[in-house]
């Protein structure tokens, strides 16, 4: 079992192989610069924040792929309302599918009753239906669903497994706006596995991006023009 001494020297050497991009985060790493606590696999208040005020001024929808029981989209839904955009939850809402060599998770692993159970836990949360649009299926089914004409501002991330996260980055990303902010839930760059891998292939591979946050293991991008 990796100790987390050895996972914060994995990180950090990761960091600094890659510090064209993680450079500003080094710092905050090695010192412990950042002293909000947060809960591992969990979205803070103050990310979330931080993350949807830098795109206020963009055009395009807000988008959750991967919701569970919506504790993050609930947070969502008022700040999407405040920058009057639409916001759509992306799922299979049966939980997660069959797992590849590269993932853990068994299928149907965080299932809510589908696409009728996800809607009755907003409404528990104080949500109706016309404050928010889903698309179920398994990725990439729930993609196909949606306008083809569909653009964000405003993409958060968080279905663990390896090709939904690399599908949902490739589909998500060609549909962000210039300066949009997609957030990456469980990327651990020492890891070679599930999201990590999906997420290091897209790092390899693209540019046009500058990370405006690396921390809890979540990871944000700005979409470069
Ligand atoms: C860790 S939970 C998401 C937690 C949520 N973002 C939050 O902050 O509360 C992962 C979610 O991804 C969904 N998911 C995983 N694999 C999927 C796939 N292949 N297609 C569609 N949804 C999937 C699961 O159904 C589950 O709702």
């Amino acid at each position: 079992m990796i100790t987390r001494t050895a996972q914060r020297f994995a990180t950090l050497r990761f960091m600094f192989e890659n510090r064209r991009h993680f450079g500003d985060f080094i710092h905050a790493m090695k010192h412990d610069a950042n002293p909000i606590w947060r809960a591992p696999g969990r979205w803070h208040d103050a990310d979330i924040q931080r993350y949807t005020g830098m795109i206020s001024g963009v055009v395009g929808d807000f988008a959750e792929i991967g919701v569970f029981e919506g504790e993050t989209f609930a947070k969502l839904i008022p700040i999407a309302q405040r920058q009057r955009k639409s916001i759509h939850a992306f799922d299979s809402f049966q939980g997660m599918d069959d797992p590849s060599e590269f993932d853990w998770r068994p299928k149907g692993q965080f299932a809510v009753g589908g696409e009728d159970g996800f809607r009755k836990l907003m409404s528990k949360r104080g949500f109706e239906r016309h404050q928010y649009s889903t698309w179920e299926g398994f990725i990439p089914e729930c993609f196909v669903k949606a306008p083809r004409d569909i653009s964000f501002s405003f993409v958060l991330l968080d279905v663990d497994n390896y090709q939904p996260t690399r599908i949902g980055l490739d589909w998500a990303w060609s549909r962000l706006n210039v300066n949009g902010v997609m957030a990456l839930d469980d990327f651990y760059p020492n890891g070679d596995r599930e999201a990590s891998k999906a997420i290091k292939e897209f790092l390899r591979e693209r540019t046009d991006f500058d990370i405006v946050d690396f921390v809890n293991f979540q990871l944000a991008l700005r979409k470069m023009g």
